[in-house]
């Protein structure tokens, strides 16, 4: 399968917010967008999206992973932006009609249907950098994609970053397109200069996630991770994995920590990346002061395997969905 995020089904939905309202949403054919070259997204990066999968099981229906609770997110993070908030119920049919189009397309688990909802603001008003976009367009693209671990799941390397933001305190738990802008640079220069793979902004010490992952950290009673607050992006994967952890009869430890902290417990406490594209990931060693700390031993670790191998049974149909996330299509 071709790289992540390059396919696309040659449909998608959109419909526009024009004159204060949504207009009649719209199952069609995958082309370039009009846009005004004034449009506000393209010039005070009025964006935010949404990422989550639909699996193909062997019944041959397909199943959103927690749609309600993604659109929940999107909405939260239209509102911070001050753009057109989209009606839940509105986006919810426009992902079940595309997932429904083109079930065909979904390959089999582990490879999946990853589903991008996506808002602008289209207003054409160069003039309006402190004033909201009263014009959006909503549309969802649908691509498949195939699993990110083929090939093995590598121990991830990172690069702890202890000053700078991945966002601002802000922003940090909108799902908008300046937050990655923000992480490219100090990612690509620490791949650059460590070879390292991610970047753990840890800003004045407080670990916070990398680019486009939650941080977590495990041993064979507890999971620790940050609390939720505005700094970081609440991801679903992150949930998930505390409450099924919590079902394993782990003790769930949300709270604050330091990179001094954490480089204490990385000989004994395993510690992993949670995200849609990849699940739980774990981390095999971090760069810090120059030096490469390794978790444990650098390998793979029993409890991120047993917490990841416990989600994907859900989401490919081998275990029960205890905790109803998942819509059938
Ligand atoms: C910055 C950031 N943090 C965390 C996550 C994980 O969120 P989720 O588990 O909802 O995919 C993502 C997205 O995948 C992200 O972009």
């Amino acid at each position: 399968m071709s790289q992540f995020g390059t396919e696309f089904c040659d449909q998608f939905a959109i419909v526009r917010f024009e004159d204060g309202e949504w207009q009649a949403p719209a199952l069609q054919a995958l082309e370039p967008l009009q846009l005004h070259p004034a449009a506000h997204v393209l010039h005070y990066a009025s964006t935010c999206f949404e990422g989550f999968k639909a699996y193909r099981w062997s019944d041959g229906k397909a199943r959103i992973y927690r749609l309600e609770d993604h659109i929940a997110r999107m909405q939260k993070s239209a509102a911070s932006l001050r753009l057109p908030v989209p009606d839940a119920d509105m986006l919810a049919d426009m992902v079940i009609g595309l997932v429904r189009a083109h079930v065909a397309d979904i390959p089999a688990p582990p490879s999946s249907l990853y589903l991008r909802p996506t808002l602008i603001g289209t207003l054409a008003n160069i003039g309006a950098a402190a004033s909201p976009s009263t014009e959006a367009t909503l549309f969802v693209l649908a691509s498949p994609v195939g699993d990110y671990f083929a090939g093995g799941a590598r121990p991830l390397k990172l690069l702890i970053e202890d000053q700078r933001s991945r966002s601002t305190e802000q922003l940090g738990s909108t799902k908008t397109g300046g937050n990655y802008a923000a992480a490219l640079g100090p990612t690509l220069d620490a791949k650059a200069q460590y070879g390292v793979d991610q970047v753990l902004f840890c800003p004045n010490g407080d670990v916070q996630e990398t680019g486009a992952a939650n941080f977590l950290l495990f041993n064979d009673e507890e999971v620790i991770t940050k609390p939720l607050d505005s700094t970081f992006l609440h991801g679903m994967t992150r949930a998930s994995v505390l409450s099924l952890a919590a079902d394993l009869g782990y003790r769930i430890n949300e709270r604050e920590f330091t990179v001094d902290e954490l480089l204490a417990w990385s000989t004994d406490y395993e510690a992993a990346l949670s995200g849609t594209a990849a699940c739980l990931t774990p981390v095999g060693a971090f760069i810090y002061g120059g030096k490469e700390i390794p978790v444990r031993d650098g390998a793979a670790g029993p409890n991120v395997e047993k917490l990841r191998s416990a989600l994907q049974a859900i989401q490919y149909g081998d275990a029960p969905d205890t905790h109803g996330w998942l819509t059938e299509v």
